[in-house]
């Protein structure tokens, strides 16, 4: 179990699309101790989300949640949650924009459209299956990190460039380290 290194944007295991992780292979040691891994280094980060193949393991495998969110202070708390092998509906063709920052882009912030409302579904660390439908933050929060298994980083889902910018001069109150995916 430990902290890892954040892969950033520029490695080229980042645009790669993760493997699936067999469901036998959820209980090994392997995979949860990668899952603890993802856990730690999220926290370390004091991040919103962080997925697999940005430490550096292209498999299907996402960690997210939190209490509360400094950023968007009226937003529920989201579960924390593992992701296994993810499948993501969206619930209409409804979008909105918001905020997103990501571990592996740090010191940036942009506008990002989403769907609005989105069913997923996918394995939890024991092998059970998740099946929700969610919306607002939570769905971004989803979208994001899911993107990561398809090698899709934020930016490349920007449409309106003259909201990319840095987090410090964006929101010049806002711990810089805070919440980002
Ligand atoms: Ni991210």
């Amino acid at each position: 179990m430990s902290v890892r290194k954040i892969l950033k944007m520029g490695e080229p295991l980042l645009l790669q699309v993760a493997q699936p992780v067999p469901a036998e292979k959820i209980g090994s040691l392997e995979i949860q101790s990668l899952i603890q891994d993802l856990i730690e280094t999220m926290h370390a980060a004091n991040g919103a989300g962080l997925a697999a193949p940005q430490i550096g393991i292209s498999q299907q495998i996402v960690v997210f949640g939190f209490e509360k969110n400094q950023r968007y202070p009226d937003e529920d708390p989201v579960p924390q949650t593992i992701l296994i092998n993810p499948i993501i509906t969206p619930f209409d063709s409804t979008k909105e924009i918001g905020w997103e920052g990501c571990l592996s882009v740090p010191g940036l912030r942009a506008q990002v459209p989403r769907y609005s409302k989105i069913r997923y579904q996918g394995l939890n660390q024991d092998g059970q299956i998740i099946d929700r439908v969610v919306e607002g933050f939570h769905a971004r929060v989803v979208q994001h990190e899911c993107d990561h298994l398809i090698g899709k980083l934020y930016p490349m889902r920007v449409e309106d460039f003259s909201t990319f910018g840095f987090t410090e001069v964006l929101f010049p109150g806002l711990d810089p380290s805070d919440q980002d995916e």
